[in-house]
């Protein structure tokens, strides 16, 4: 390991101590704490995923790094201190946040991502990429939910760091989540590395739909076994499980989650009257269409079959029309 990895690694691993410990036992860190309980994060909670806060200072990390004799512009390559063009004067990059270590799947701290406390922009305020952290191949959690995910089978995958807290809370510790950015072929890959199946699980908003609906359609072209969770309209796991608890949690929402085919034919019907002919007919077409993508020719007869008694169709005209698409794709 080259020793500005070794140091960098050593830096965060100081860090992710020092805000925990901020949090958790000082006067500077109550409010933050204060925040987090009344969200519904709970101690045990807060210690499992080495919850922090970073102070309302431009120089404590700064100080707190270089007094340990970690050199600055190793600081800056690790992304916790910005230098300011005009003057070349280092501050510190997390200020008054709470802190989410990231970790690799060693258990070894490699980035940060802080939360506002109110309503300051972003919300979310990453670590940017450096030698040690690439986003694009970081699962949150994925280090704490891996031996869960292997026993299973099978990995749920949130938005957001809070959803995976929460989940975990509510005994769904096969939970990972991306960074703030869509599902890549890295991830896709480490997922299906291991695991079968996946659960999605992203926000039910406009959002989290489309996304659900793209990291689906990925998951499932790598052929591993996808199912949509769903929630009430606008709502994230985290509300969720604040609003209805645990256990309903479990049972309506991970539990009564669908295929993907499923959420499609869901998600096809939405704003559509399908006692109105056009719209039927409309929703028939890309019903057939998404039918005719699937490679399995009992999945394709199950689907054509669901559709036929849905609207009284023949399956014989169903299969026609099937055909048609099939061959004007080719
Ligand atoms: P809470 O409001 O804390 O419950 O967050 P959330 O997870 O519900 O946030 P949201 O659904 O808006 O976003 C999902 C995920 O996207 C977050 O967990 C972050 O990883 C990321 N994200 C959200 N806002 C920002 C942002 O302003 N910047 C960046 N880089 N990432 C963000
Ligand atoms: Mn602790
Ligand atoms: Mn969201
Ligand atoms: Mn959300
Ligand atoms: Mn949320």
């Amino acid at each position: 390991v080259p020793p500005d990895i070794e140091q960098m690694l050593e830096a965060h691993e100081l860090l992710r101590k020092f805000y925990h410990h901020l949090l958790v036992n000082t006067k500077d860190g109550q409010h933050a704490l204060e925040y987090l309980l009344g969200r519904g994060f709970t101690m045990e909670s807060i210690e499992k995923f080495q919850i922090g806060y970073s102070l309302n200072s431009w120089d404590f990390v700064l100080n707190f790094l270089t007094k340990r004799k970690f050199p600055l512009p190793v600081i800056e390559k690790a992304g916790l201190i910005i230098k300011r063009e005009k003057d070349g004067k280092y501050f510190d990059r997390f200020r008054d946040r709470i802190m989410f270590p990231i970790f690799d799947r060693g258990g070894q701290t490699i980035a940060f991502s802080g939360r506002s406390l109110g309503a300051d922009e972003p919300k979310y305020l990453n670590s940017p990429e450096t030698a040690i952290f690439n986003k694009s191949k970081i699962l949150y959690n994925f280090h704490l939910a891996r031996p869960q995910m292997k026993k299973l089978q099978q990995a749920t995958l949130f938005e957001g760091f809070a959803d995976v807290i929460a989940a975990d809370r509510a005994s769904v510790e096969n939970g990972v989540a991306t960074m703030g950015t869509s599902l890549t072929e890295d991830h896709v890959s480490v997922l299906k590395r291991n695991v079968q199946s996946i659960t999605i699980c992203y926000d039910s908003d406009h959002a989290g739909i489309e996304a659900a609906w793209r990291a689906g359609n990925m998951l499932s072209d790598a052929e591993m076994h996808v199912r949509i969770a769903l929630m009430p309209d606008g709502m994230d796991p985290d509300d969720y499980i604040g609003q209805f608890g645990k256990e309903k949690f479990r049972k309506e929402v991970i539990d009564a989650s669908v295929t993907l085919m499923t959420f499609k034919l869901q998600y096809y019907k939405r704003g559509k009257r399908l006692h109105d002919e056009g719209d039927r007919l409309r929703y028939i077409e890309e019903v057939l269409a998404e039918i005719s993508k699937l490679d399995n020719a009992v999945e394709r007869d199950h689907y054509l079959r669901h559709l036929a008694n849905e609207f009284t169709l023949s399956l014989e005209a169903l299969k026609e029309q099937l055909k048609q698409i099939s061959f004007a794709e080719k």
